[in-house]
């Protein structure tokens, strides 16, 4: 396949960025996007340019590393993430937009490399349980219902890799925020921090400059793992209830 690639580049976030063309020839249809742009970064390197930025890890759809805007779309046109994105998606002569998440609680690193560390801020405004884990119990020992075991595990799929955001109109994260508190609100195990944890995850989203979920939906319909707008309601459930219990965010 031969390609033109429309690529945001930065030099760093105190710098303007800009969209620069390249054409790329030779692209396997098999190839994953990002061996596509390894292709492109190879390129780069030996005509002496400086290769794109972009974050990657697992290349396996499990680790949430990676994630870029491709023409327009969180993660591209499949829903997936952009590791386990094809270029069999493509066809020959493609002209391809690629840009990094845009909301303003993820700026740029370089590239399309964004500082999402804003999540991790979240999870420890409350993403956590305090009971002792130890080693893995007899499975009858705490009963748990099979449609909340199946439910909590859904949500626990969520691999933080921040296209809700990039997909949401609003930037929010809620989604994000919405399977965390679900997956651990589930389980008997998260029951003793359910309260705090809702309140002080969402005061943290809000600090962190997110904006608020008004339903659109296009966050569950880009996230990868396919997180329910369901877990959204569980939130806004559970946010009520420890409200109206004078639960109260921690400063
Ligand atoms: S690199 Fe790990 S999910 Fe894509």
């Amino acid at each position: 396949m031969t390609l033109t690639l429309r690529v945001w580049r930065q030099k760093d976030p105190s710098v303007k960025g800009g969209i620069v063309t390249y054409e790329l020839a030779d692209i396997s249809p098999d190839m994953s996007f990002l061996e596509m742009l390894d292709v492109l970064n190879e390129q780069l390197i030996l005509g002496g340019d400086d290769p794109v930025a972009f974050d990657h890890d697992c290349r396996e759809g499990i680790c949430g590393m990676c994630g870029v805007m491709i023409n327009g779309q969180a993660h591209g046109p499949e829903q997936t993430t952009t590791c386990q994105l094809h270029m069999r998606s493509f066809k020959d002569g493609d002209t391809i937009t690629i840009e990094p998440w845009r909301a303003s609680a993820f700026p740029v690193i370089k590239d399309l490399a964004v500082d999402r560390r804003a999540f991790d801020r979240i999870i420890q405004a409350g993403g956590y349980i305090s009971a002792p884990t130890g080693t893995a119990p007899e499975a009858h020992s705490v009963p748990v219902p099979k449609k909340d075991a199946d439910a909590a595990f859904d949500a626990a799929t969520c691999i933080g890799c921040g296209a809700c955001v990039a997909a949401c109109p609003n930037a929010s994260s809620m989604l994000f925020t919405a399977a965390k508190v679900t997956h651990l609100g589930l389980m008997p195990q998260g029951q003793p921090e359910r309260d705090d944890r809702v309140v002080n995850m969402v005061a943290q989203q809000d600090r962190e400059g997110f904006g608020g979920c008004t339903n659109i939906g296009e966050c569950s319909a880009s996230c990868p793992k396919g997180i329910s707008m369901e877990t959204i309601s569980r939130l806004n459930h559970d946010l009520l209830g420890a409200l109206r219990a004078g639960v109260r965010p921690k400063s």
